[in-house]
Parts: structure tokens; sequence; C-alpha cells
């Protein structure tokens, strides 16, 4: 994802609290469609941390996808959850308590480029999709370090393009593919360097290839319909009238050829995952 051209309006847009319901969906709808993926990264970082982590702190952590499903991953862990939205964090205490998870959880509203709360020391530090929003990512990951403790482990995962879910032969795919186009939707910042900076030593950057063949999880149409919407909320005056109308209208129609019933839906996106240790 570029930052500078698709990142920004978003920040300003969670900053105002604007979308917040849209992003919360957004974010669930990615965690349950992609969770063969999540539980492929978390069964990863098992394999890479030096003990089982009794302490994860999630940095902008939404609606806890990836708290919720390290706590999964890790039974004897407690997580400290961190957003600068109270909003998302509310659902997440919701859906953990949901689980039964609750118990295990602290979330704490906290703006990670101005002071940070007071932490216990963490064996795990995960920055999921959240690094590229902060003003200072140098200084968020300076701090990351300073919060684990000597062994313990960073990852920092994020996606290289939103997904695409329309097939690439048809008018409709062609139409998907100008949209990332028009956006600007290309590789996530490398942050290798900025980790070794921070005094990080790089354990793994792995790239993750998801590409779900149709048919995929039954969520994936209001999943699809609510990437494409975020997508399209900033194209105005990026694409030609003509294709911001089709786009509308696929967005938009409830019947078959609406995108929420569509048969023909897949799922191709690629993530990468830096994951770096404090020695
Ligand atoms: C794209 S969402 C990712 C959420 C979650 N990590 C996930 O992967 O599902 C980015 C999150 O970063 C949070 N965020 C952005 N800037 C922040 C800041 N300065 N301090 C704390 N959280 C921030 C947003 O509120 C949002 O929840």
């Amino acid at each position: 994802m570029n930052t500078e051209d698709t990142n920004r309006p978003h920040r300003d847009h969670e900053r105002a609290g604007a979308g917040t319901v849209a992003l919360a969906e957004l974010l669930d709808l990615d965690a349950e469609v992609l969770h063969d993926h999540l539980a492929e990264l978390t069964a990863w970082l098992d394999d890479l941390t030096d003990r089982p982590p009794g302490h994860i702190v999630d940095l902008g952590s939404g609606t806890g996808t990836g708290t919720l499903a390290l706590l999964e991953r890790f039974p004897g862990a407690r997580a400290t959850a961190l957003d600068l939205s109270p909003q998302l964090l509310h659902h997440l205490s919701k859906k953990a308590h949901g689980l039964g998870l609750a118990g295990r959880l602290d979330t704490v509203q906290a703006d990670l480029d101005a002071a940070w709360p007071e932490l216990a020391p963490a064996d795990l530090v995960w920055a999921a999709s959240s690094l590229h929003h902060m003003a200072d990512p140098g200084q968020v990951l300076a701090r990351a370090f300073d919060a684990l403790r000597p062994g313990g482990l960073l990852a920092v995962t994020e996606m290289d393009f939103f997904p695409r879910f329309l097939p690439g032969h048809t008018g409709l795919g062609r139409l998907e593919a100008r949209l990332h186009a028009a956006l600007n939707d290309g590789p996530a910042a490398d942050w290798t360097g900025a980790l070794a900076r921070a005094g990080f030593v790089l354990e793994a950057r792995r790239p993750f290839t998801v590409d779900l063949p149709a048919p995929p999880p039954e969520a994936t149409g209001r999943y699809a319909r609510a990437s494409l919407s975020r997508l399209r909320s900033h194209a105005d005056g990026l694409l030609p009238g003509a294709d911001l109308a089709l786009l509308d209208t696929v967005l938009g129609d409830d019947g078959p050829d609406g995108i929420l019933r569509r048969g023909d839906l897949t799922v191709r996106t690629t993530r990468t995952t830096w994951a770096a240790r404090r020695p």
C-alpha cells in the first residue's frame, strides 16, 4: 500500500472517529475470511518465540483481530491492546467477553505517537496494519523495543495491497484493477531498515500469499463490499465517471449480480510480516 497516497486519508478519517463502525466491520470480516492465514502466521510466530509468551502487546489493535488470534495461539498469555479509538477497544472487549477471553485482556486507549502508558515487560509485541498509520514509525519502533524484554519478539505485519475479489479476465475485474491503480495501491513500506535503526535483529521477513479460490468463505461477499467501498470512498476524481457509476452499481446491488451474492468472487492478496528480536 502506498502510504503517501492512500493511507493519509485513512489516518485523518480514523482520528476524527468517523467511519469507525465501517472500519470495525471491515477488520472483523478480514479476520474471518483470512482466518487460515492468521492461523498460519501465529503458528509461525510460535516457532520463532524463545519461550511461550506471558505478555503480548498489540499496537493499534483495532477490533483485536490479532489480539484474539494470539490469545488463542498462546493459552498461557495475557494481552494488552492499545489503540487510539475507544470505540474499537470497546468492540474488542465485547468480543473477548463472548469468547471467554476477557479475563486475559486489558484494553488501553492510547495515542502511540504521544506518551505510552506504563506496560509490564512484553514477550511479544504485534503491530498489524498499524505502523504505517503512525506519524513517526521510527519512534514507535524504539518504544516497542523498550517495551520488550531481552529476547522478546516484535511482529510487524502489513498488507502489500488491498485484496482483489473480482475475476481478472472480466470487465469488472479490469475495473477493480483500475481502482487499485488510481489509488496507487502498491507494495507496503519496507520496515527492514527502521527495525535495525531501532536496535532490533531481524529474524525473518516473510511474504504470505493468500489466494482463496471460488467459492471462498461465506463472509467474502460482505468482506468484498466493505473493502471495495473503502477504496471507492477515496476514488472521486481519480476514475472516470462511468467507472465510478459502475462500481456504485455493483456495490449497491443486492441482487445476483451485486457483490454480496456473486458466485465468482475469489480473494487474492499478499501480506508481509517482519519478525525481529530485541537482543
Ligand atoms: C488498519 S487498522 C488495523 C487494526 C488491527 N491491527 C488489525 O490488523 O485488524 C489500524 C489501527 O491503528 C490505530 N491507530 C492509528 N493511529 C494510531 C495511533 N497514533 N495510536 C494508536 N493507534 C492508532 C487505528 O485506530 C486502527 O485501529
